[in-house]
């Protein structure tokens, strides 16, 4: 989605441009990924993604819904997803992976496809709207109730109404799962978090916002004796080569301006977030930081972007100081 897509309609956001078929052209990758999840008919594919787009268009009309942005798959195209996978191999235990603002679960679905659960590793799956999340088992016909239920555990969530205190129970034993997930349930327990076309419907300050509840969504060790592997945040959305303000509405979002970081305030902005969590040296050590800017059609530029942590225990104590109060991260964190 971007301010392009935005303005192909009038400007006026209620008056919004109809779905389209003629705009469903899925790669051959994608066209693979339908076959596999929806029936090796195309006409059959064709016409599901049709009908779902128009169902989702009535609940919400993002500008990524009017150009099936739903059936593509930008997780796949991350820099950092192959050596992701390969780590989720090589985990001591299951990994826990969280899409954020999933949508349709095409994404995650597709994760499954490409052998990220081989080992045991557990996939969730988050949106603010049950709507979306009920479309794509109607899309993929692999709902609970379904003759071959997903093994992904959706759950709906507002990130923003997530508390952002530090996680209290980060032990070994927090890695259990809450049966009823809930943000709140999974803050302090996930290796690998995305965040695909989130960012980009919000305000400079509610996108370091979100940037530091990702963080604390990741588990930290809670002792020295804690061995973590690498945890991995990524995602994407529209950037600008020059960070500021995108221009025109976004329909269906907050109805606040937009903003866009350039590859380098985005990397600067995670740095930061870590450098407040955990001060600068640390933050030196064991964040690695990555932002591409990439163009995926004619009009559209978008930020591809990567968190790699590597998560060592801060010796003399893990502090939190957002409230300005210096607060123990984790029990047991000083
Ligand atoms: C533009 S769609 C992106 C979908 C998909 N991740 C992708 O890459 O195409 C943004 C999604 O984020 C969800 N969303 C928006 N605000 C959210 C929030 N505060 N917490 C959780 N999800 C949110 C929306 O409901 C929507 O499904």
């Amino acid at each position: 989605m971007s301010t392009n897509e935005v303005e192909s309609g009038t400007g006026n956001p209620f008056e919004l441009p109809p779905l389209h078929p003629s705009l469903f052209n899925p790669t051959d990758q994608e066209r693979r990924f339908l076959r596999w999840a929806i029936s090796p008919d195309d006409e059959t594919v064709k016409s599901r993604v049709f009908q779902i787009g128009k169902e989702a268009y009535e609940v919400l009309p993002y500008p990524c819904i009017h150009a099936f942005h739903y059936t593509c798959l930008y997780m796949r195209e991350n820099s950092v997803y192959n050596e992701l996978l390969d780590l989720a191999n090589k985990y001591p235990f299951p990994p826990i992976l969280l899409d954020l603002g999933c949508l349709m679960g095409t994404d995650a679905r597709n994760l499954i496809r490409d052998g990220y659960n081989k080992s045991g590793g557990q996939i969730l799956a988050c949106d603010l709207e049950q709507r979306f999340i009920d479309l794509g088992y109607k899309l993929y016909q692999d709902g609970p109730e379904s003759t071959h239920p997903t093994p992904i555990r959706f759950f709906t969530g507002d990130i923003f109404k997530m508390s952002i205190a530090p996680p209290t129970e980060a032990t070994e034993h927090g890695r259990d799962l809450p049966q009823n997930l809930t943000l709140d349930g999974v803050k302090g327990k996930l290796d690998f978090v995305y965040a695909g076309a989130l960012f980009h419907l919000f305000d400079e300050p509610t996108q370091r916002d979100l940037a530091f509840r990702l963080a604390r969504l990741i588990q930290m060790p809670s002792d020295s004796s804690g061995q973590l592997p690498d945890a991995i945040i990524f995602g994407r959305h529209a950037g600008l080569d020059e960070e500021g303000y995108i221009s025109g509405h976004f329909v269906g979002g907050r109805w606040g301006q937009r903003y866009g970081h350039s590859p380098t305030s985005w990397v600067s902005l995670w740095k930061s977030i870590y450098t407040e969590l955990y001060g600068h040296e640390w933050v030196e050590e064991n964040i690695q930081a990555n932002a591409v800017m990439q163009r995926i059609n004619t009009k559209v530029k978008m930020l591809f972007w990567s968190v790699r942590i590597k998560r060592s225990y801060r010796e003399n104590g893990i502090v939190w100081k957002r409230d300005g109060s210096d607060v123990p991260l984790f029990v047991g964190g000083t």
